[in-house]
């Protein structure tokens, strides 16, 4: 990075889900990739970045895994996660201080192959327009909608798919997801709160191997990912 480098950049990652479609015996962000969790090779992807100073993680209360990692005694700080993964991240945003961080990244601990390039080109233009967006890969496929039978076709022309990081501004993140919690809307995503509360987002466009791992067959796929991403 250039001329943002003296921001210092919260990251806030939440891990406290229990990878039900994953169908293992621990929670996915447990499971070894390479001889590391899965956890792990995340948080390290974070750590990568010079700009991202400290990383709040969202455990699950009960999280009996976390404390066999290599991460237990690290400097990252622990904290409840919540029911959803939206709670989780508003959990861990309490923490932060908005004049300290005045930007936070909230990145999957599912998403073990995103590459800190990628992440830095995400904090360089959402910083330059003051504006907070995603890392997005553009939709490849033709898209169809319908249950049984294709109701219509509709165009990929403006689809993306939403990946993680998303970066936005600490206070108004933390707003949007109170708010939404509040008003009873479920979101998935936290671009999808900013949008909720009226804010752009930006798309930045990043590679489409930051898969986040969520079927078993994810896992050998990143693998194979692992080996080709420098
Ligand atoms: N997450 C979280 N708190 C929750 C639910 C999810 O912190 N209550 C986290 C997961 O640990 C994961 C990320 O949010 O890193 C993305 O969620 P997802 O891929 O859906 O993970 P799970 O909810 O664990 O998986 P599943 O939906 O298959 O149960
Ligand atoms: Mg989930």
């Amino acid at each position: 990075m250039t001329e943002h480098t003296s921001v210092a950049i919260a990251a806030v990652m939440p891990a406290a889900g229990i990878g039900k479609r994953m169908r293992s015996d621990v929670p996915k962000q447990y499971l070894q990739l390479h001889g590391k969790t899965i956890l792990e090779h995340s948080v390290a992807r974070l750590q990568a970045v010079p700009a991202v100073s400290q990383i709040w993680l969202a455990l699950a209360a009960d999280d009996p895994y976390f404390a066999d990692t290599a991460l237990a005694h690290s400097n990252i700080i622990r904290v409840k996660g919540g029911a959803e993964r939206m709670h989780s991240v508003l959990n861990a945003l309490q923490f932060i201080d908005e004049h300290q961080y005045p930007w936070v990244l909230v990145h999957d601990a599912a998403r073990p192959l995103v590459r800190s390039s990628d992440i830095e080109h995400l904090i360089q233009r959402c910083l330059a327009v003051e504006q907070g967006g995603i890392l997005a890969c553009r939709v490849r496929d033709t898209m169809k909608r319908g249950e049984l039978q294709v109701s219509e076709t509709v165009s990929r022309e403006h689809l993306w798919h939403a990946l993680t990081p998303q970066f936005f501004p600490t206070a108004l993140l933390r707003a949007a997801l109170k708010d939404a919690i509040t008003a009873g809307v479920h979101v998935t995503d936290e671009a999808s709160a900013m949008e909720w509360a009226g804010h752009n987002v930006l798309l930045v466009e990043g590679h489409s191997d930051n898969i986040k791992i969520t079927q078993p067959a994810d896992l050998a796929l990143a693998a194979f990912y692992l080996e080709q991403i420098v």
